[in-house]
């Protein structure tokens, strides 16, 4: 894809991947793709702020070469040192050994560790400027958005916010860039949840901070290093990710992720009635077959939603394993405060009851109602089950 101007002076110029299938090795996107959005700019002094996985490095460094020559750049700015930036920083140093890398502190020895560099590398303080020229930069240090080194560029003179993983979200980007010439944006609002809930969910504690940080700047560009760039309304990405993080404390909005895995569909069926009874209350139910579902994307309904189904048969006295998997990234992603209940069948001993109980214990899920039923259960489990889900879409509601 060739560069494209965000403003005077300033270039995507990143790489669009089709080829991952999983995002930092775990999470699907064969179908989605992502990008590695990378921004250069130039000026007296031309600087690239952050760089790409070291995938399609002779378009990536063609697109830079359409407005410079290699040798002209003077600063490598590395926002963040996960490898899906920085990928290309090896061979960038070999062919611009004069370009000083800025970074953060604790950035410092990682370039090393990463990468063997450890000459030609400067600490920026957090609020620290560099002046390119016209241009004029500012580093803001953003701990944990997403790992400990990570910081943010703002470009004073544009008021572009080059914001690496925060405000990204997942999706190749289909020739448009911008969020305001972008037919699939529905398909980019539900990628970025799902990046969100996978990678960023956890700090979310920090992701408010670093919005409140940020806030007294004037933004008019949101330039994040995955998925579109944000310029008619670059709050929208802001005020999204904010909602999402406020969710690790209020456990999110009105509606049920029912996940569920069933051996031979006495649990299926059940988990049917049920969710017939939830959306005779009126709440929305999401439903997701662990089987065959990918967690990620269960990850990103069940940070979404308050309402928590789990429905599950015992399986050698414990939870069903693809069920249990996904509780257990739950549990790793600190999905917390939802509202739960548990259904599920048993054939000679229940347990997997137990083991729902234990993870809601460790999440701090509120378990309302745990209901397990022997074989397939009768005609009067499977009424009483669907009253159990209008009233408990009637709590969530109320
Ligand atoms: Fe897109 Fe945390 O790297």
């Amino acid at each position: 894809m060739p560069s494209v101007e965000v403003r005077p002076g300033i270039y995507w110029i990143g790489v669009n991947d089709h080829t991952t299938d999983l995002f930092e090795g775990l999470w699907p996107i064969t179908q989605e793709g992502v990008s590695y959005n990378s921004y250069l700019i130039v000026d007296q002094k031309n600087a690239i702020v952050d760089l790409a996985k070291s995938l399609k490095v002779d378009e990536y460094l063609a697109q830079m070469n359409e407005h410079i020559p290699l040798e002209s750049l003077n600063y490598i700015i590395l926002n963040h040192m996960e490898p899906d930036h920085t990928g290309v920083l090896r061979i960038l140093r070999k062919l611009a050994p004069q370009a000083v890398i800025l970074c953060s502190p604790q950035a410092k020895d990682m370039v090393s560790a990463f990468y063997g560099i450890s000459e030609g590398v400067q600490v920026v303080r957090d609020g620290e400027r560099i002046d390119l020229g016209e241009k004029k930069l500012v580093f803001y240090h953003v701990p944990m958005v997403h790992w400990p080194e990570t910081m943010v560029t703002y470009e004073e003179k544009t008021r572009v916010l080059f914001s690496c993983d925060a405000f990204g979200g997942y999706g190749a980007l289909q020739g448009a860039i911008f969020e305001d010439e972008c037919p699939q944006f529905d398909f980019y609002i539900r990628e970025s949840l799902r990046y969100f809930a996978n990678i960023v969910a956890k700090y979310s504690a920090m992701v408010l901070k670093a919005i409140e940080k940020l806030s007294p700047l004037s933004i008019s560009i949101v330039a994040p290093s995955h998925g579109l760039i944000w310029r008619k309304n670059p709050g929208r990405i802001i005020e999204l990710y904010r909602k999402w993080s406020q969710y690790a404390e209020s456990g999110g909005e009105v509606g049920v992720t029912l996940l569920y895995g069933s051996m031979y569909g006495n649990t299926e069926a059940m988990v049917d009635a049920l969710a017939q009874g939830i959306a005779e209350s009126g709440v929305q139910v999401d439903m997701f077959d662990a089987r065959r579902v990918h967690p990620s994307y269960i990850l990103a309904s069940l940070w979404e939603k308050k309402g928590v189904v789990v429905g599950a048969p015992t399986y050698e006295a414990g939870l069903f394993p693809p069920v249990a998997q996904v509780l257990d990234l739950a549990l790793r992603k600190n999905v917390k405060h939802k509202r739960a209940m548990y259904l599920g069948s048993f054939g000679w001993s229940g347990g997997a009851r137990r083991e729902v109980e234990r993870f809601a214990r460790e999440l701090g899920w509120e378990m309302t109602v745990a209901f397990e039923f022997h074989g397939g259960g009768t005609k009067e489990d499977r009424q009483r089950i669907q009253q159990l889900g209008r009233e408990f879409g009637a709590s969530l509601r109320g």
